[in-house]
This record gives structure tokens, C-alpha cells and sequence, in this order.
């Protein structure tokens, strides 16, 4: 079957969906994203995504393309067409086509791309047995609160990681870890879930503010501060949060391992209870 892409109010199979080159995402990747879980064919933590969405749009005073009725048809529109029962839906708003020049051009209109992956995310075989994590140095900007489409830095990392063997790469400055290169970070120590408070230096994620609302909920003790390397090294579990692997557990830091090398009690819990809300306040 043919997958579908939306681009800007067309629905067409993938290999005909067309962006200009003078796009400012192409040239400068002037623009953000979104990625959203599919759980039984309806979209997990929506209203999360979108509301960071319109945060992203307004740092970078890009207005949204369509409003967030005809947002979440579009949403809706691409999974059925596609027949998504498990997945990702991919959203992504650029400034628009433009002569090149760096200031905003005054009459660019934003360009809005949708498209769907198939993936297995409840069920995901990994989840079994864990990530492999390497760290390497975070050497991104300085607004990582923004969820832009310049992922050069995480595209290195990962592949870093790839190539050590890893399945996700933890970012660290001053010894400290950021997050992960598409995902945040998370250590266990002593039954309580230690990760770094949100700010500039991190994304916001849509389902670490979910999984820390479910802890607290259940009486789980969450602290929300920096840890180094050495601590993770240390620590009884570590796991990773994303809209595209929920609660992952981590089984080793570069080559050493954690908890026994096994997915720990904690983060297992954490993956069954955010598959629990995520599946039962879809939409
Ligand atoms: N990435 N930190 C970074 C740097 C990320 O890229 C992501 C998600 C997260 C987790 O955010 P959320 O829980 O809202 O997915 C944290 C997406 C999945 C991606 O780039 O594919």
C-alpha cells in the first residue's frame, strides 16, 4: 500500500508530496515538529502535542497554518488513510518558500507536512530487554525548549550511539546529562525517579509530563533535578520517556550496566501505566 502524506491541504502518496527548495526548512531549517504515538488507530497525549506545538510556532513567530480543528481532522484523516492502528503520526510547520535571505521574508506562508510511520510501540521487542545508551558531548543551542527541525546535533549523537552498538545516545554538558537525543532522560535511585527539571536547556516532553503526573499520583517520590554520569552509572534503573518509545527501559551506559543488566520493577511499572493512560485517553 502506498502511504499518504499531507502537504499543504493536499493528500498524495508519498512520492508525489513536494516541498519547494527555497522552503526555509530545506534551507535553514527554519521550522518545528511534532511527533504523536498511534494507539488502536486514535492519537496518544493530542492536546499535549499540540499545545507544544503552538509554543514552538510562537518562539519562532511562525503562525499556525490551520487551525486546531482542521489540525486534528488532518491528524485523523492521514491514520485512517493509512490504516495506522500503531504508530507515529510526523507533523512539521516551516516558515514557508521564500528567495533566500535570512530575515523573514514578509509574504512566506507557513508550510505544513504530515506523515505517518507504522511502528510497533506497546508490543515494541526492545522494551524486553532495554536500551544500550552511549554519552556523548551536547554540543546543541541554546534553545532546546524549542522543538526544531535542526536536529543535526542529535542525528550525530544517535549515530555515535548506532555505531557503539546503543540504541539511544544521553547528551552531556558540565558532566551532566541533558536528555536524550530524542528522548528524556531518567535515572532510579533508592525507589525515587530523578530527572532534570525542564527548561531551556531540554524539551519539554509531552509524555515525561505525563509519566510524572502518573507517578506522583501513586505516591512514587519524583525529583526534578540534574544528575551527572557518575550518578547514572550508580543508579538502580535508568529509563528514556518519547512520544515514539513511551517509558524505555535503560540496561547499560556505555558498556557498564544497570541494575543487573535487566529492565528494573520501576521503569517496567512506569512503561505499563503510561501504556494504560496513553491507550485509554486517546482520541
Ligand atoms: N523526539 N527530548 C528530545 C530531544 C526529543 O527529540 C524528544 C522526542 C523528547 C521526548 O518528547 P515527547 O515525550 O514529547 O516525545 C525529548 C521525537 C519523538 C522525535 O524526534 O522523533
Amino acid at each position: 500500500m502506498t502511504r499518504i502524506a499531507y502537504v499543504n491541504g493536499e493528500y498524495s502518496p508519498l512520492e508525489d508530496a513536494k516541498i519547494s527548495i527555497l522552503d526555509r526548512g530545506f534551507l535553514f531549517a527554519d521550522g518545528v515538529y511534532e511527533v504523536a504515538a498511534v494507539l488502536d488507530g486514535k492519537l496518544a497525549d493530542y492536546a499535549g502535542h499540540v499545545a507544544r506545538l503552538h509554543r514552538s510556532l510562537g518562539e519562532l513567530q511562525i503562525a499556525p497554518p490551520v487551525g486546531d480543528d482542521e489540525l486534528l481532522e488532518i491528524h485523523r484523516e492521514l491514520v485512517k488513510r493509512n490504516a495506522v492502528d500503531e504508530g507515529l503520526v510526523y507533523l512539521q510547520v516551516t516558515r514557508g518558500a521564500g528567495e533566500r535571505d535570512f530575515p523573514f521574508p514578509k509574504d512566506a506562508k507557513p508550510s505544513l507536512v504530515l506523515f505517518t510511520q507504522a511502528k510497533n510501540l506497546a508490543e515494541a521487542p526492545i522494551a524486553a530487554t532495554g536500551y544500550k545508551v552511549k554519552t556523548v558531548p551536547d554540543i546543541r543551542w541554546a534553545r532546546r525548549d524549542i522543538k526544531s527541525v535542526a536536529l543535526l546535533a542529535q542525528v550525530l549523537a544517535k549515530q555515535a550511539a548506532a555505531d557503539s552498538g546503543c540504541n539511544e545516545a544521553w547528551m552531556v554538558e558540565d558532566g551532566k546529562v541533558t536528555e536524550g537525543g530524542s528522548s528524556n532522560a531518567y535515572i532510579i535511585k533508592d525507589g525515587r525517579i530523578i530527572t532534570r527539571p525542564v527548561s531551556n536547556k531540554i524539551l519539554s516532553g509531552i509524555t515525561r509530563a505525563s509519566v510524572l503526573k502518573l507517578a506522583a499520583e501513586r505516591d512514587m517520590e519524583v525529583e526534578e533535578r540534574v544528575f551527572s554520569v557518575d550518578e547514572a552509572l550508580a543508579a538502580d534503573e535508568a529509563f528514556v520517556t518519547a512520544a515514539s518509545t513511551f517509558v524505555m527501559p535503560v540496561v547499560e551506559i556505555d558498556g557498564k550496566m544497570i541494575g543487573g543488566g535487566q529492565p528494573g520493577p520501576v521503569a517496567r511499572r512506569l512503561r505499563e501505566i503510561y501504556i494504560d493512560h496513553a491507550r485509554s485517553s486517546a482520541i
